[in-house]
C-alpha cells in the first residue's frame, strides 16, 4: 500500500503532517508514504507545478493524500504554471472524474452554522462533483476584438458520455444512503445543462429505488441555506460543484472540517481537504487540520479498502470536537499541532 503525500503550499504542509502522523499512528501493514512536490512550491523547486517526477510518483503509488495549492507570489505566471495547474493537471492525468464531498454537522457544532442551529443540525447531504470537464478543461484565451476591446473566453461543455459516468456515480452514491438524488444544472439557459439533464434522466431508469429531482444551480444555493436538510446526494457539473461545496462548508461551521475524494473509474483516488492554502495563515500552526485527517480516513475506505481504520479515524475526530476541542476556525485557541495531538489521543 503506497501513499502518495503531496503537501503542497500555505497551511497544506501544517494539516498534511498532522494527517501523516495519524495514518502512522494506525500502524498498518505494509503501509509506504512518499512525498512528493506539488504547487507554488514545486514550481520554485522543479519550474512546474506538476513536474513529471510527481507524476511518476503519483502513478506509481496506490492513493495521493494532497493538501493545497495556491500561493498568492505565482498570480503573475502565465496560468499554465500557476499551482493551481498542479491539482488540475493530477485531476486530468489520472482521469479522476468524481469528487465526493460529504457534509454533514458534527454533534455539539450546530452553533458555529452560518445557519440556524435547528437547521444547520439536519445537514446530511453529499456533492458529487463532475471533475474532468465543463468550463475547466474547455478551450479558452484571452483576445483583443477588432475594435480593440480585451476579451476572456472559455468554453463550457458537456458531452453525455461524461454526463452518464458521474450520473452513475451519484446514483450508486444516493443507493448506499437514503436514495435521493438531487441533479443541479442551469437547464433554463445552458444547453450544456440541456445535455446534462437529459442524460441523468435517460441513466435514472437503470435505477429505479432512486427518486431523482432537477433543481437550477441559483435555486440549489438558496435551497442549501433555507433547508439543507432535505438533501441527501447532489450530482453536478465541475463549477457549479465547486461553489456549492464551498456553501456547503459554511452551513456545516467551518470549512477547516470537509474532506474529499477524487476518483476514477478503477478506485484510484486523491484525498484532499476542500479548503485551499489559506497563505495568510500559513506557517503560523493556526490551520485545522481535521478536514485533511478525515481526507485520509476516506483515502483508507475507498482506495485501500480499509474500513475499520478508517471509521477509527472519524471516530476519534469526533470525539475531540465532541470534547471541545477547538481550532481558530472554531472560535478557539487550539494550534494544529494540538488538534492533530488531541485526534492521536482519541485513535
Ligand atoms: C477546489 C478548488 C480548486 C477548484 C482550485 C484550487 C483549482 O477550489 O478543489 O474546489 O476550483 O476545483
Ligand atoms: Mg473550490
Amino acid at each position: 500500500m503506497k501513499i502518495a503525500v503531496f503537501a503542497g503550499d500555505g497551511i497544506g504542509p501544517e494539516v498534511t503532517t498532522e494527517a501523516v502522523r495519524v495514518l502512522e499512528a494506525l500502524d498498518l501493514a505494509g503501509l509506504e508514504l512518499v512525498e512528493g512536490d506539488v504547487g507554488g512550491a514545486a514550481f520554485y523547486k522543479h519550474g512546474h507545478p506538476l513536474p513529471p517526477q510527481t507524476l511518476e510518483i503519483a502513478r506509481a503509488s496506490d492513493a495521493i493524500l494532497f493538501g493545497a495549492v495556491g500561493d498568492f507570489s505565482c498570480d503573475h505566471l502565465e496560468r499554465h504554471l500557476r499551482p493551481e495547474q498542479a491539482i488540475l493537471g493530477l485531476r486530468k492525468e489520472l482521469g479522476l472524474f468524481a469528487n465526493l464531498r460529504p457534509a454533514r454537522v458534527f454533534a455539539g457544532l450546530e452553533d458555529f452554522s452560518a445557519l440556524k442551529p435547528e437547521v444547520a443540525g439536519a445537514i446530511d447531504l453529499l456533492i458529487v462533483r463532475e471533475l474532468n470537464g465543463d468550463v475547466y478543461f474547455g478551450e479558452k484565451g484571452i483576445r483583443t476584438l477588432d475594435d480593440g476591446r480585451r476579451q476572456g473566453w472559455d468554453m463550457m461543455s458537456y458531452t453525455d458520455a461524461e454526463v452518464r459516468r458521474i450520473a452513475h456515480v451519484g446514483f450508486k452514491a444516493a443507493q448506499g444512503r437514503r436514495g435521493k438524488l438531487c441533479s443541479v444544472d442551469k437547464a433554463n439557459v445552458l444547453e450544456t445543462s440541456q445535455v446534462w439533464r437529459d442524460t441523468v434522466i435517460e441513466v435514472a431508469k437503470d435505477y429505479p429505488d432512486v427518486a431523482l429531482s432537477h433543481m437550477y444551480v441559483d435555486n440549489a444555493a438558496m435551497q442549501l441555506v433555507r433547508d439543507p436538510g432535505a438533501f441527501d446526494v447532489i450530482v453536478t457539473g465541475n463549477l457549479f460543484g465547486d461553489i456549492l461545496s464551498d456553501q456547503a462548508s459554511m452551513c456545516v461551521g467551518s470549512i477547516g472540517l470537509l474532506a474529499s475524494a477524487s476518483l476514477n473509474d478503477s478506485g484510484f483516488g486523491l484525498y484532499e481537504p476542500i479548503h485551499g492554502s489559506a497563505p495568510d495563515i500559513a506557517g503560523q500552526g493556526k490551520a485545522n487540520p481535521m478536514a485533511t485527517i478525515l481526507s485520509a480516513a476516506m483515502l483508507l475506505r475507498h482506495s485501500l479498502g480499509l474500513e475499520a481504520p478508517a471509521a477509527r479515524i472519524e471516530a476519534a475526530v469526533a470525539k475531540a470536537l465532541a470534547d471541545g476541542v477547538r481550532g481558530g476556525d472554531l472560535g478557539g485557541t487550539a494550534s494544529t499541532r494540538e488538534i492533530g495531538d488531541a485526534v492521536l489521543a482519541r485513535l
